[in-house]
């Protein structure tokens, strides 16, 4: 058993069809504003990032059809998407997934939106869960 790497949930992701109607929507129901946004060409996804806490809940809507989001809505429907844990050594940590079974989908990190360090890790062999590891 290794020592305990999660510092904080970072985020909450939800893929949703349209991004606007969602953020008006937590704006509406909650109060809730947006504090990042940003469009990540790499993965094929706009987000809005709604602070809470320490956290966020992101807003995911997809910017082409061959992205991952838009082919999860179209299997799912919209919904979570992923969670993202945050740690203080991305690499570490996604090495002691890899440890513990976990599947990688990126095998080494890379950098994620707002300047972040991350990686992907499979919901297969993560009980169903798409895990991405957050280091800020
Ligand atoms: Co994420």
């Amino acid at each position: 058993m290794v020592g305990m790497l999660l510092t904080e949930i970072d985020h909450v992701a939800i893929a949703v069809r349209d991004l606007e109607a969602a953020i008006d929507y937590y704006n509406r129901a909650f109060g809730a504003t947006v504090e990042h946004r940003e469009i990540v060409e790499q993965d094929g996804v706009e987000e809005a990032l709604l602070k809470v806490a320490e956290s966020y809940v992101q807003l995911l809507t997809p910017t082409r059809d061959d992205s991952p989001v838009a082919k999860a809505i179209e299997k799912r429907g919209e919904g979570l998407h992923h969670i993202g844990y945050r740690v203080d050594d991305c690499a570490a940590a996604l090495a002691s997934m890899i440890a513990a079974g976990a599947t990688p989908i990126d095998k080494a990190p890379r950098p994620g939106s707002r300047g972040t360090t991350v990686a992907f890790i499979h919901p297969k062999g993560s009980f169903g869960t798409l895990i991405e590891l957050v280091q800020e």
